[in-house]
């Protein structure tokens, strides 16, 4: 899909993964919403930052946990934007818990936010779509989803749901000629600054022996949405060989 004129939503996306790839996306020509929960004055610096590239940008809030705020962010984005060709699924929770330590509350906070959400706000980006107008939805997944073991549990859970959501809505939407992939990442970012220590030896473990970069996980975005024409229903593993081993 050539990229000038088009608007792209990024879900979660005033900082970290879902910035650069709202910044990736504006650098080529693409006009960007940010969506935002939390983090208001992030979402307004990503917009001026992708103001500054030469295209439009726009910042929305929604509460996930909210399906009213769900129903509402793809009309609120289309009334500010105008139209909406790309949707990127990133706004994700990430809690720490294992198969014991999971609560009935935090199961259904992950299946709300990390699956429930991609699944209405595709639903309504598809019928929103005017007729003969692609469209293109990226969901981002991870690459412990592929293998799930004993930590995160219901994050992992949720994962593996969003893997079938992937599937199930590229062949659901090929006719209308909207194209759905996923991209489950490995180590790119730790969760904060605590993490790093933890992080480092992660990335001995990985085969490519380093973590990832936001820079990788761009070029394979740009990858799926430009040139990716006959690309549905797949799922790109970003993690350095991490689910071979
Ligand atoms: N970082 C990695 O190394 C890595 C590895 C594997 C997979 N991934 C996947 O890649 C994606 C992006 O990763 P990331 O590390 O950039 O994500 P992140 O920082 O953990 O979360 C992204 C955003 O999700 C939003 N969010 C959280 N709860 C929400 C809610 N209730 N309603 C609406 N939005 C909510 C937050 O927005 P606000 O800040 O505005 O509140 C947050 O900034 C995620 O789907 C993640 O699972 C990342």
């Amino acid at each position: 899909m050539e990229l000038t004129e088009k608007v792209a939503l990024i879900t979660g996306g005033a900082m970290r993964l879902g910035r650069a790839m709202a910044l990736g996306l504006a650098d080529h020509g693409c006009n960007v919403v940010i969506h935002y929960h939390r983090s208001a004055d992030e979402a307004h610096q990503t917009v001026g930052e992708i103001e500054q590239l030469g295209v439009k940008g726009w910042a929305v809030p929604a509460d996930f946990n909210s399906d009213a705020d769900l129903l509402n962010l793809i009309p609120t984005a289309l009334q500010q934007a105008g139209r909406l060709d790309i949707l990127v699924n990133s706004a994700s929770i990430f809690p720490r818990e294992d198969f014991f330590t999971t609560t009935p509350s935090s199961w259904d906070q992950n299946m709300q936010v990390n699956l429930k959400a991609p699944f209405l706000l595709s639903q309504a980006f598809a019928n929103a779509l005017p007729e003969n107008r692609p469209g293109i939805i990226i969901n981002l997944l991870d690459a412990i989803a592929m293998r799930p073991k004993n930590h995160h549990f219901a994050y992992t859970i949720s994962k593996v749901g969003l893997e079938g959501l992937t599937k199930a809505m590229a062949y659901a939407l090929a006719d209308k000629n909207i194209r759905v992939n996923g991209m489950a990442l490995g180590t790119i970012l730790p969760i904060d600054q605590h993490d790093q220590g933890v992080f480092d030896r992660l990335a001995r473990k990985i085969p490519l022996q380093r973590t990832g970069s936001p820079e990788e996980v761009v070029k394979t975005l740009l990858y799926l949405v430009q040139a990716a024409d006959y690309v549905t229903g797949e799922i790109i593993r970003l993690d350095g060989g991490k689910h071979l081993v």
